[in-house]
């Protein structure tokens, strides 16, 4: 079997190393892929939103199905573009991945579906969203309507702050186009969980939940990331709870995007808020997390491959087994270059160490030159560590992380920290 893997950072390594594992004898072409995932298999200079290169690439080399690892190549229409070619392929329409680009657009649809989350009102003129600001009070939630990195949302805390937030989205323009409509949220209190779900457009295959790691800082200090850490298994995360998720924002989701004639396929991200009437989405996302895919991945019991290519090829999943967790824990720590999250400073020379059984790099902002592994990102590695508990593999993969050489490097130790202060 041949796969296509679409991206290049950790997350797609994650997918390609748990598909080897799932199939041995399968072959991985990643596009454009990174060092990490030339080690699996083959990596192609095409870019990622190269679409008439992957449809050109995919025909050229006979892939069984291709798996998009970025909401970017989502968003232009690569699904859409491959399925008009025959190619299969693991992912949602532009028009169904419009849950995460357009948050406009998926907060009408959960609301109109009943779907339990925050409520929202978009604007394009600054008075109006004042307006509503001092309506609902702070703290209030002030996003950008479009995808904006991670970067176009603000709690602001003050009137003041929710101001200056809406002036510089919808007057200043700081976030180009995705700012020019701004969404003014209630806030919601409490504590975030991150579920994945594979779908055929009508049944789910609900993951385990994990929890990201959104600040630079331990003890979840200082400015927001792409993402320090994951962690996996999650107590809050009980069988009835994913039930319920499943019942009344999964389910409920996808019924409305196939009435909307935008049928979701591939994977569907639930960021939930776990507040005291409920689970309530923060936000969907189209495809797998980042780094949450790089703790889940290691923990899966069951095959990753079979329930993709299902959907890839269009069959249901009805019927299809559970997926199934090893017992124990799985804590990822990523390491990031000097700078992150602001401007990163690239082309450090990195030395891996070996890691022990359980421990796993990887690679994200690695590139090759003249044979020698350097930066090339914000995030360069994220290192995943399976053990007994939380705790050890939390010190197994700080530890890990620790040993992960070059220039400026920075790590948290702290990863899964909640899951430590839990009374127990
Ligand atoms: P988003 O890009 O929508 O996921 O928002 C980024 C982060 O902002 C989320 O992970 C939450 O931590 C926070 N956030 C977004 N919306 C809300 C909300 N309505 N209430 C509280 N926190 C929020
Ligand atoms: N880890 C958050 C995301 O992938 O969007």
């Amino acid at each position: 079997m041949r796969i296509l893997v679409v991206g290049g950072g950790g997350r797609e390594h994650a997918l390609a190393w748990k598909l080897r594992r799932d199939d041995p004898s399968c072959e991985i072409i990643a596009a454009p892929g990174n060092p990490g995932l030339a080690a699996l298999g083959r990596c192609e200079p095409v870019g990622a939103t190269d679409l008439d290169g992957l449809v050109a690439l995919a025909a050229r080399e006979r892939v069984d199905f291709t798996v998009v690892g970025p909401e970017a190549p989502l968003e232009a229409g690569l699904v859409d573009r491959f399925r008009a070619a025959g190619l299969p392929v693991f992912g949602p329409t532009a028009a169904a991945a419009r849950i995460e680009t357009s948050k406009r657009f998926a907060k009408e649809l959960m609301l109109a579906a009943g779907v339990p989350t925050a409520s929202a009102r978009s604007f394009t003129a600054p008075a109006d969203a004042k307006a509503e600001a001092r309506r609902l009070g702070t703290p209030v939630v002030i996003k950008a309507s479009g995808i904006a990195a991670g970067k176009g949302v603000i709690i602001a805390m003050s009137l003041a702050e929710a101001d200056e937030a809406i002036d510089a989205m919808l007057v200043d323009h700081t976030f180009g186009a995705a700012g020019a409509e701004v969404l003014v949220e209630e806030f919601m209190e409490g504590e975030e969980l991150s579920l994945f779900a594979i779908t055929d457009g009508t049944h789910v295959l609900p993951f385990t939940a994990a929890q990201d790691h959104k600040r630079i800082g331990e003890g979840d200090t200082g400015p927001n990331t792409g993402g320090m850490g994951a962690y996996a298994p999650v107590a809050t995360c009980t069988d009835a709870l994913v039930a319920d998720v499943v019942a009344r924002v999964l389910t409920p989701t996808l019924r409305a995007m196939r009435d909307a004639g935008c049928p979701f396929t591939g994977l569907l991200y639930a960021g939930l808020m776990l507040t005291t009437d409920g689970p309530r989405v923060v936000e969907f996302n189209c495809r797998f997390g980042d780094p949450e895919t790089q703790a889940l991945l290691p923990l899966m019991a069951s095959s990753l491959l079979e329930p993709m290519r299902a959907v890839a090829e269009g069959r249901s999943l009805a019927g299809m087994a559970p997926i199934a967790w090893r017992a124990g824990a799985s804590v990822t720590t990523v390491v990031a270059a000097a700078g992150y999250p602001g401007t990163v400073r690239a082309g450090d020379a990195i030395t891996l160490p070996t890691v022990p059984d359980g421990v796993t790099i990887f690679h994200a902002g690695t590139r090759r030159t003249d044979g020698t592994l350097v930066t090339s990102g914000g995030r360069v590695v994220a290192v995943t560590a399976l053990a007994p508990t939380i705790a050890e593999a939390q010190r197994a993969s700080a530890a890990a992380a620790a040993a992960v050489r070059f220039e400026g490097a920075q790590f948290r130790r702290d990863i899964g920290w909640r899951e430590l202060a839990r009374p127990r």
